[in-house]
């Protein structure tokens, strides 16, 4: 493990008010994005998806890493250009998820554990060997009737925690993701109770396998009420609660938090990161890892045809840069009525 490495490839990741580019949804997850848009379900149709998102002018400028899937760090541009090799020669670290999913987690109903520690030492070789500098795994705690329980919470920390010492002896940076579902009818107060109970114990298991704070990226959710709750939050609120939990649970060596979108809308996503910065007073820096709200409105535009290709690519790169502006406390709502 070379710290120097890890550190200088994680400063990097949320250098700049950049942020990570989440483009490594799973076959099952890309099929369903495609199917409500009717758009054709092959490898051709990912490769050329993924080709236009990373291909978009000025992308570079607002996105410093780019999460791939195991199926795209493979594939290469209509140029015959491996996708890690375009996007280191843009600027761009090429990233890895490594985990194979969130399974039914035993004894626990309702209750997902993630899976992909068998052979994780060979696979982030590999990865490594085709450019990948960093990887994701994402673990998944439900809130609902007597969920979350402890048990489910500590088999994800561990897993967790195991992944990042792996990642970390090879020079990988790992994202470490414990997202806290926005499923629900939960309120505020609930997902901040649940949130600040994960992180905790995320950090403590991080910390039991020796992981090197300096050298992670965590990828939280915010605190937000979940998506069935009837009472909502200001942007005030949210952004408040929000910093409270990274402060009680994230030690100051981690160099960057960046955050999923989880669900919500792009507007949102972008608003509460730019409220979240304006309140920060910690050494962390506080960027975007965002999947759904970076890209679903440039799927939207490019719908399977590749006609329609810069349109779209102008789409992902005004969302890029709308959150760019978010992460360093400079983006306005106002700034979605100029319409690339
Ligand atoms: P969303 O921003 O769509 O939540 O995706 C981020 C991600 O990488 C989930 O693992």
């Amino acid at each position: 493990m070379n710290i120097k490495i890890l550190n200088k490839t994680a400063i990097a990741l949320v250098a700049n008010s950049k942020g990570i580019l989440a483009m490594d949804e799973s076959h099952p997850t890309c099929k369903k994005r495609f199917d409500d848009l009717n758009i054709n379900v092959s490898e051709e149709s990912r490769r050329s998806y993924r080709e236009m998102l990373i291909t978009a002018e000025s992308l570079f400028n607002y996105i410093s890493g780019a999460i791939l899937f195991d199926e795209t760090i493979k594939q290469k541009t209509k140029k015959n250009v491996p996708f890690p090799d375009h996007l280191n020669t843009i600027g761009i670290i090429p990233g890895i998820k490594v985990d194979s999913g969130a399974k039914p987690f035993s004894c626990h109903p309702n209750e997902k554990i993630t899976e992909g520690l068998d052979n994780l030492p060979k696979r982030v070789e590999e990865y490594k060997a085709l450019g990948a500098r960093f990887a994701k795994w994402r673990a998944v705690i439900t809130i609902g009737e007597n969920i979350p329980s402890k048990a489910c919470i500590i088999a994800n920390a561990q897993a967790l925690a195991r992944y990042a010492s792996i990642c970390q002896e090879m020079d990988i940076v790992p994202i470490v993701e414990p997202e806290v579902l926005m499923d629900g009818a939960h309120d505020i107060n609930k997902c901040f109770e649940v949130t600040n109970e994960t992180q905790s114990i995320v950090f403590e298991a991080l910390d039991k396998l020796d992981v090197n704070f300096s050298g992670i990226i965590l990828k939280p959710n915010m605190i937000t009420p979940g998506n069935k709750c009837n009472s909502k939050s200001s942007v005030e609120e949210i952004s408040k609660l929000t910093i409270k939990c990274l402060e009680n649970n994230v030690p100051k060596e981690v160099p960057g938090i960046a955050f999923l979108s989880g669900g919500q809308t792009d507007q949102d996503a972008s608003n509460n990161l730019n409220y979240i910065n304006k309140f920060n007073n910690n050494p962390w820096k506080l960027t975007f890892s965002y999947g759904r709200a970076l890209q679903l409105e440039a799927m939207k535009r490019w719908q399977g045809n590749n006609n329609n290709i810069l349109e779209a690519q102008k789409i992902i790169s005004n969302r890029a840069h709308l959150n760019s502006l978010a992460a360093s406390g400079k983006y306005d709502l106002k700034m979605e009525k100029n319409k690339y």
